[in-house]
This record gives structure tokens, sequence and C-alpha cells, in this order.
């Protein structure tokens, strides 16, 4: 099949949805790649390293691919030059994409790779959640750090000495576990809470210290049930007034802030409030990694630092695995290329298989029908 790898169109997106390392394992398994002039080199893979690899350099990957790999899902003209049949495999961000009833209309095939279901452990080198959150909660801090005007480290020096940075990680999953871990290296005091109690272990682990918001029994009983899917809980009015009371006491003492809370297909849940960055010290700084989703803190710009008029910057960073954007596509590309494995049936060739538990799960559009469950 001939597989296509197009230019990146959304403002920023130095991704790239295959490296030459994958698009010499699809070439070995028999198939035709085409890439865009340029498709890969805001991410350091140059037009010649696909070429040694077998690939043909083209202006328009669209044309003549039955299978197009991108990271952001295609958008407006992109998807008008999808002929019908083509599966694409991309990140369509499909609860809040308004596009996907147009993949179904020209009947293309449109598998999101957030949706997977990651509790299945073959499903795990397909994960591109993780394997981005992992890269940007260690971004996170070093752009917190370079915003910084002080030190990470506690340092004994002959002019004085100079104290640690205390840090506090707002949403211990895979990108906050990934900051504390950089944060502490880095010599920083860190702190944590996270909504699912389990993560208390894991914070402790790397050497921070649980802000533990107390839960009734119904509430351990409820972040229980969810943790069985791998993720938080609806938290109630208590748990949430009581968080808020922690958060501001940890948070008004910080140095750094990084929020990375999410809860997928929602919005963002709000965590620290405008009063509360208002009583932080001037040159503290907060990176809000949700502001793409309507943000942790009260305040934050996506793209924008907003400074506070008590001289807190909150950086509102979008798409911060994309600042990594090298290792970011070896390993989005990786975990492209173990799903399309799943599309490729040894007897049958390429099949889409309903059948499947992770191509069900990610199937958005088919046949002529989005097949996404909303609400
Ligand atoms: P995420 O990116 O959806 O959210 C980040 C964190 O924010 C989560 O830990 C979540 O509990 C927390 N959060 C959400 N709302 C919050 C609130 N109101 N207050 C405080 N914290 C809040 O989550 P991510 O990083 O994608 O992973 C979530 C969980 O799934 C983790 O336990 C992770 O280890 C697990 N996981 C399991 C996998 C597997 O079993 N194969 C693969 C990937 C993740």
């Amino acid at each position: 099949m001939q597989i296509g790898i197009p230019t990146e169109t959304v403002a920023g997106e130095s991704r790239v949805a295959a490296t030459p390392e994958t698009v010499k394992k699809l070439i070995n398994a028999g198939h035709s790649v085409v890439i865009e002039r340029g498709a890969g080199v805001k991410a350091a893979y140059i037009d010649s390293a696909y070429e040694q690899v077998g690939a043909t350099i083209t202006d328009d990957a669209y044309t003549g691919s039955q299978i197009i790999l991108k990271v952001r899902a295609p958008k407006g003209d992109e998807i008008q030059k999808l002929a019908a049949n083509t599966t694409v495999v991309a990140m369509f961000d499909p609860y809040r994409n308004p596009e996907l009833d147009q993949f179904a209309t020209q009947q293309v095939s449109a598998f999101a790779l957030e949706l997977l279901p990651r509790t299945l452990s073959r499903a795990q080198n397909m994960d591109v959640l993780s394997s981005q959150a992992n890269l940007a909660g260690y971004k996170s801090v070093l752009l917190a750090a370079a915003e910084y005007q002080r030190m990470f480290p506690m340092l004994m020096t002959a002019a004085g000495t100079v104290k640690p940075a205390r840090v506090v990680i707002m949403g211990v999953g895979v990108a906050g576990l990934q900051a504390i871990a950089t944060a502490k290296r880095l010599g920083a005091v860190v702190e944590a809470t996270d909504l699912r109690p389990t993560a208390k272990e894991q914070v402790e682990s790397l050497g921070g210290k649980w802000l533990d918001v107390p839960m009734s029994d119904e509430e351990k009983q409820r972040a229980a049930e969810a943790a069985k899917s791998g993720y938080g809980w609806q938290p109630g009015e208590q748990y949430i007034k009581d968080q808020a009371a922690i958060v501001d006491k940890a948070v008004s003492n910080a140095d750094i802030v990084i929020t990375t809370a999410l809860i997928p297909g929602r919005n963002a849940p709000r965590l620290i409030k405008a009063e509360t960055v208002a009583k932080m010290k001037p040159g503290s700084v907060i990176l809000d990694m949700a502001v793409e989703t309507g943000g942790n803190v009260e305040g934050s710009k996506e793209g924008e630092t907003v400074t506070t008029e008590n001289g807190v910057k909150i950086l509102g960073i979008p798409n911060i695995p994309g600042t990594v954007a090298t290792e970011a596509s070896a390993l989005y590309a990786r975990n492209v290329f173990n799903f399309l494995e799943t599309l490729f049936d040894k007897e049958k060739g390429f099949a889409i298989n309903q059948e499947d538990e992770i191509q069900k799960a990610l199937l958005v559009a088919h046949g002529g029908q989005v097949l996404l469950k909303r609400g």
C-alpha cells in the first residue's frame, strides 16, 4: 500500500508522524512511503534521511495514498484531499473536533490515537498520550526553570546560601510524575497532589511530599472503581473545597507550580484560583500544561505569558511535546507504527477489524458514519 506522510499544517506543530526509522520498517514490510518535502525538518528529520531508507519525497502526500499518517487530524482543505476509502491515523482531538462528520461524508476511515484503551497491556506501545506527556512533563520543568530568576538547587557559596526552589505539581499522571522526577534532579523540594490516592506512593518514591486531601469512604470507593480504567473520578463538593484549601496553602508558598490535570474528553478542572495566585511571591512561575483545554489556572492564556500584579508569571505554553519535536516524533512515530501493525492481517492483508478491541476503540469514522460516542 502507499502510505503518505503530509507536512503538519497547524501553527507551531513541529512534530512529524513518521521518522526514517519507522519509514524503513514500513518499506521493509512491503509498503511504499511518500513524504512531503520538508515534513520532518522541524523535528530534525531531513528529506535525504527519508530518501536513504527508500521513501519518495513529494509535494502532495495525499494523492495516491491509501493510508495517511499525521500528528494532528487533517483539517479543512486537507480533508478534501482524502479519497474515499483512505485510512487516516492521527490525534483527532475527537471530542472537540468539529469536522468528524466530514471524514464520514468522504467515506474516510479515521483512527483517533487518543482513544486507546490504556489498560490493555498490548496497547501500551501505541499509547501516544503517555509517550507525549512523559516528554512534556520533563520539558515543562525546564521551561519554568528558564523563566524563574532564581535557582533550583540549594547552594552554599562564599556570598551566602541559595535556597532550593519549592515546586508544587498538581496532577500526577504521566506528565506530573516526570515533572516531579525532573524537578528533583534539578535539586528542588517537591510537593504534589492528585485525585487518585494511588499516586501518593509514586510521588513519595520519587522523593516528593504528598499533599493529602481527605477522602470519605464513599469517595475512596469511587476512586478505586475509576482506577480500574486508569483514570480519576469525578470529585464532589466537599473534596473540591478541601482540595482548594490545601492547594491554596501549598501554592501560596511555592516558587514554581506546574499543573497537569486533565479529564479525558472534557475541559480541564480549574484548580488554582486567582486569589491563590495573588498570595504568591513576586518572581514565582506557574506553568499551566492544561491551557489548551481550558486551563487549570485562573488567568492563564494559551500562547501567552501573563504577569500578574503581584509579579507572578503564568506560562500558557501550548503543545509542549512540540518543543522536543525530535524525540516526541520518534516516540509518536513508533506508537503509530505499532498501531498500524494491527491493521495488517497475515492472510487477508490490510483489513479494518471492528472486532479488534484496539481498532474498535480508535475508529471514529468509518463506512460513512461517525462512530464516536459523545457525552
Ligand atoms: P491525564 O493526563 O488525563 O491527567 C493527569 C492527571 O491529572 C491524572 O493523574 C488525573 O488523575 C489528574 N487529575 C484530573 N483531575 C484532577 C483534579 N481535579 N485534581 C487533581 N488531579 C486531577 O492522566 P494521564 O497522565 O494520562 O494518566 C492517568 C492515569 O492513567 C495514571 O494513573 C497513569 O499511570 C495511568 N495510565 C495507565 C496506563 C496503563 O495502564 N497502561 C497507561 C497510561 C496511563
